[in-house]
Order: structure tokens, then C-alpha cells, then sequence
């Protein structure tokens, strides 16, 4: 598959670190120096599926089509207001699509399990032009009376179109279940016959072990896909690595060797959008102009399962 299209969607409303200060126990300074994020962007009066069709209408007129021409819809989601029917099956009859669709939840990960299964599908004929989605309200799943979690999420939607091509040189996707690191628990409707004890409970994060698990399993994904591809680390114009926390991305640009600006960020606007981080990221740079044909990127995710997705792109548009 090649990318054809980008498109991406905020919330109207943005929140400054210091407007958290108002009715949290927590500084600018604080959020800054641990995480790099100045501000974030909240659903407020939107619904999460808004911005999804806003991302997905701008991305296939990006990419010359229209919604007729998209076989297939896939959308990385892990909550929303509706439990069923999935996040992209509402974003196909929004935009008057016809095509069959499907929604992905492997958390922060899953745009790049997402564009992984969209290669498949058209590597297997069974698909010509494929929608890929990616629409998170993280900020819906957190206390907002836990400093230590509400600060760091943001909501928006990205989405690619991909089309058959060249354009994925190698992927990697891993899962390994720890669910006491990351999880958020919802209590389902009861039923005469349940005897178990069941409970709804805000994220739960132990930030210290996800930071270490991210640095660790991010740069393992990048080390083995430039090995895969036989691409050096200085070959790759970009890293478009999930936006969690500035210190990760720092991090991870050290244990490379490499100058920041291979790194772009929209953590300090956007806060962490879940799997939305990374098409938001790389519609900004793709409309402000910063790819190039033949530039090479490198997209690496890490989330809750624990989840992890990597691939190398060849920009082709
Ligand atoms: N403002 C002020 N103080 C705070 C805040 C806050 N918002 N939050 C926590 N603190 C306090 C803590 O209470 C603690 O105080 P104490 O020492 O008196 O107990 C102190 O700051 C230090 O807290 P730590 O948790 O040790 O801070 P740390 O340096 O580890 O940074 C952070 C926390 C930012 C969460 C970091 O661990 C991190 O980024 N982890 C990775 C998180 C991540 O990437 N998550 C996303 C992955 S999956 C997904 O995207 C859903």
C-alpha cells in the first residue's frame, strides 16, 4: 500500500496548563518539565464521531477521491459513545460511503495495526482504496480529579487514505498482555443471573512502568525494523513516534544518536491523542510540506495490552 491522503480533526476547545492549575494541585512547570505538554485540546460540545468524518472527508478529497471510490473503512478506536455499532461504521454513513467497515482497539498502537491490515487487504486484491481512521477521546477515560493522569491526554481524530503501491517497506507489531500496568474498566449492564463482583473505575497508570516499557519496547521496534529494511538511522527523515511524553521521544532520539529535529512533536499542542497521534502528526507535516517523495518514515506506537506497532513508510504522494 502507498499513503494517497491525510486529514485530521481537533476539538474547538483548548486547555492550558494553567487553566488545570485552576482546580488542580498542579503547575505549568510541573506538566512541562515531566511531560512537555503546554496545552491540549477537549471535546467539549463535539462528538468524538464528528471528528472522525471531518478527518476522513479531508483525507480522501486529499487524496483526489470520493467517498465512493473507498472500498473499505477501518477505524482505530478504543472508547467513544457507542459501544456498537463501531466508530466506522457511523463515519461510512456520515460521509456517504458504501464499502464495508471495521473498528480496531489495540489501544494507543492501533493506527499502525490498523494501516497494517488495510497492506493486507490490498495486497490480497480484496480492496482498492482504504480508509484508514483514527478517532480518540482519551480525556474521557481518566478521573479529572487525578493530577497525575488528567493532565497528559488530549482528543482529535486522523485519518490516511491508502491506495495499492510501493509505500510500506516493513512493519512490526507486538502484543504482550499486562493488564496491571494499564487498564480502564467499565461495568456492564447486570443480568438476573451474574455472581461476580464487577466495577466501573477510571485509567488506571503506573506511569513509571509504562515510560520504561515505552522507551524500551519503542527503540527495540526501530532497531529491528532499520535492520529489516537495511535503512540507517540518519536515512529515516522523520520518526513520527507516538506522542505520549516529550522525555519518551527524547529518550529514544538519544539511544539513536540522533539530533531532535528527525523528531517532529505535537505533544506540546495536542497532549497524548491515543492512536490519533500519529496521523495528526503526519497530516501537519504533510500539509505544511515538510515530506518529500521518497522520504523515508519511520512511525513507532506504544499502549495498553501492552500493544506495540512500527512500520517504515516510503512517502510516494
Ligand atoms: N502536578 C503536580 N505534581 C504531580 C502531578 C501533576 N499533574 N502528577 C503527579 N504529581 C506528583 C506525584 O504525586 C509525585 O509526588 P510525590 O513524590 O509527592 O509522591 C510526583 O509528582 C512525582 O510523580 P511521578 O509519577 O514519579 O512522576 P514521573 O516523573 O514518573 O512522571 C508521568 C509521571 C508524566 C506520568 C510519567 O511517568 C510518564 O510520562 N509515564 C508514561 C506515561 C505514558 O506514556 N502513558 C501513555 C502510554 S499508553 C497511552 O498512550 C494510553
Amino acid at each position: 500500500m502507498r499513503i494517497i491522503g491525510t486529514g485530521r480533526a481537533h476539538p474547538a476547545k483548548v486547555v492550558t496548563n494553567a487553566m488545570l492549575e485552576g482546580f488542580l494541585d498542579t503547575s505549568d512547570e510541573w506538566i512541562r518539565t515531566r511531560t512537555g505538554i503546554q496545552e491540549r485540546r477537549l471535546i467539549s460540545s463535539e462528538r468524538l464521531e464528528d471528528l472522525a468524518t471531518e478527518a476522513a472527508r479531508k483525507a480522501i478529497e486529499d487524496a483526489g477521491l470520493t467517498p465512493a471510490d473507498i472500498d473499505y473503512i477501518i477505524c482505530s478506536n478504543v472508547v467513544n459513545e457507542y459501544i456498537t455499532p463501531g466508530l466506522s461504521c457511523i463515519v461510512q454513513g456520515a460521509i456517504g460511503a458504501r464499502c464495508a467497515s471495521v473498528d480496531v482497539n489495540a489501544a494507543c498502537s492501533g493506527f499502525i495495526y490498523a494501516l497494517d491490515m488495510a497492506d493486507d487487504r490490498i495486497r490480497s486484491g480484496k480492496a482498492r482504496n482504504i480508509l484508514v481512521l483514527a478517532a480518540e477521546e482519551p480525556t474521557r477515560m481518566v478521573d479529572w480529579e487525578d493530577r497525575s493522569l488528567c493532565v497528559l491526554f488530549g482528543d482529535g481524530a486522523g485519518a490516511v487514505v491508502v491506495t495499492g503501491g510501493d509505500g510500506l517497506i516493513c512493519s512490526r507489531l507486538t502484543t504482550t498482555s499486562k493488564l496491571d500496568c494499564l487498564h480502564y474498566v467499565r461495568r456492564l449492564e447486570p443480568t438476573p443471573y451474574i455472581t461476580k463482583e464487577e466495577y466501573s473505575a477510571p485509567m488506571y497508570m503506573n506511569g513509571k512502568e509504562v515510560f520504561k516499557t515505552a522507551v524500551l519496547s519503542s527503540s527495540r521496534d526501530i532497531k529491528v525494523l532499520l535492520d529489516k529494511s537495511g535503512l540507517k538511522p540518519s536515512e529515516i527523515k522523520y520518526y513520527v513516534l507516538h506522542q505520549a511524553n516529550f522525555r519518551i521521544i527524547e529518550a529514544i532520539a538519544n539511544w539513536l544518536k540522533l539530533d531532535l529535529s528527525h523528531f517532529p512533536t505535537n505533544v506540546e499542542r495536542c497532549g497524548n491523542t491515543s492512536s490519533a497521534s500519529i496521523p495528526l502528526l503526519l497530516d501537519e507535516l504533510a500539509r505544511e510540506g515538510k515530506l518529500q517523495k521518497g522520504d523515508k518514515i519511520l512511525m513507532s506506537a506504544f499502549g495498553a495490552g501492552f500493544t506495540t506497532g512500527a512500520c517504515i513508510i516510503e512517502w510516494t504522494k
